[in-house]
C-alpha cells in the first residue's frame, strides 16, 4: 500500500508518493488565513446586496467551498466549466465553455471565483462572456496570480497570493486531473 507521506528532506517539509516529491509552496495554515481574510473583505463589500459566486470548475471547487464559509452574508452559487488546457501544462489559448451557468445573472452582482490566473485568457473570456448577460456588476476573486508578463490589465479585485511562474498543483488545482486533493499548493519535483 502506498499513501501520501510528509517527509523532511534537507530541512524542508515535502510530500512524497512513490517516486514523486511534491514541494510545498503555500502550506495549509497560510491558505486558511488568507481565505479568512478574503472572506471578511467580501462580506464587508457586499453587505448591502448579496452576490452570486460563480465558481469556475473544476480548479476553484476547494477554494470556493472554504471561502464561502468565511463569507458572513447570504450568497448564492452557480458553476461554470471552461477548458483551455486539455491535458497539458501550457494554455492552448482557446477557451471553451463545457458547462454553462444554470441561472440568469441579469441585474445580479457577480463574483467570479477562480483558482489561478496564468495568461489571463480564461478570465478575459469569462468577463466578456458574462458581461454580455447584463449583470449589475462583475468582480473577480482569484486565489493565485502567476507572475507572468501580460498585455491585459489585472482585473482581480480579491487576490490571495502572487506566485512565481511555476506550474502548481493542489487545493483544487490539477496536473492532468491529478493532485487536486492536496491540502496545500505545491509543485512536482519529479515526474
Ligand atoms: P489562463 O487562461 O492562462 O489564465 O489559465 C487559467 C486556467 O488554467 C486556470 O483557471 C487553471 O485551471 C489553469 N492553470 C493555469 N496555471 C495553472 C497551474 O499552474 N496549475 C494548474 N492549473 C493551472
Ligand atoms: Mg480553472
Amino acid at each position: 500500500m502506498s499513501f501520501y507521506k510528509f517527509k523532511t528532506i534537507k530541512g524542508e517539509k515535502v510530500l512524497t508518493y512513490r517516486d514523486e516529491i511534491i514541494r510545498i509552496l503555500i502550506d495549509e495554515d497560510t491558505l486558511q488565513k488568507k481565505v479568512i481574510e478574503l472572506g471578511k473583505k467580501i462580506s464587508a463589500d457586499y453587505e448591502d446586496k448579496s452576490p452570486v459566486l460563480v465558481s469556475v470548475l473544476r480548479g476553484s471547487f476547494i477554494f470556493v467551498a472554504d471561502i464561502c464559509r468565511e463569507i458572513k452574508i447570504p450568497v448564492t452559487f452557480d458553476f461554470m466549466a471552461v477548458s483551455s488546457y486539455g491535458n497539458s501544462k501550457v494554455s492552448s489559448g482557446i477557451v471553451r465553455i463545457t458547462k454553462d451557468l444554470e441561472h440568469s445573472i441579469e441585474n445580479k452582482r457577480v463574483l467570479i471565483m477562480e483558482d489561478i490566473i496564468d495568461s489571463g485568457r480564461t478570465l478575459n473570456y469569462l468577463i466578456k462572456n458574462l458581461s454580455a448577460r447584463n449583470p449589475e456588476s462583475i468582480e473577480v476573486c482569484a486565489l493565485l496570480d502567476k507572475n507572468v508578463p501580460r498585455k491585459t490589465e489585472n482585473k482581480v479585485k480579491y487576490k490571495g497570493f502572487d506566485i512565481p511562474n511555476k506550474f502548481v498543483v493542489g487545493y483544487g488545482l490539477d496536473y492532468a486531473e491529478k493532485y487536486r486533493n492536496f491540502p496545500f499548493i505545491g509543485y512536482i519535483e519529479k515526474e
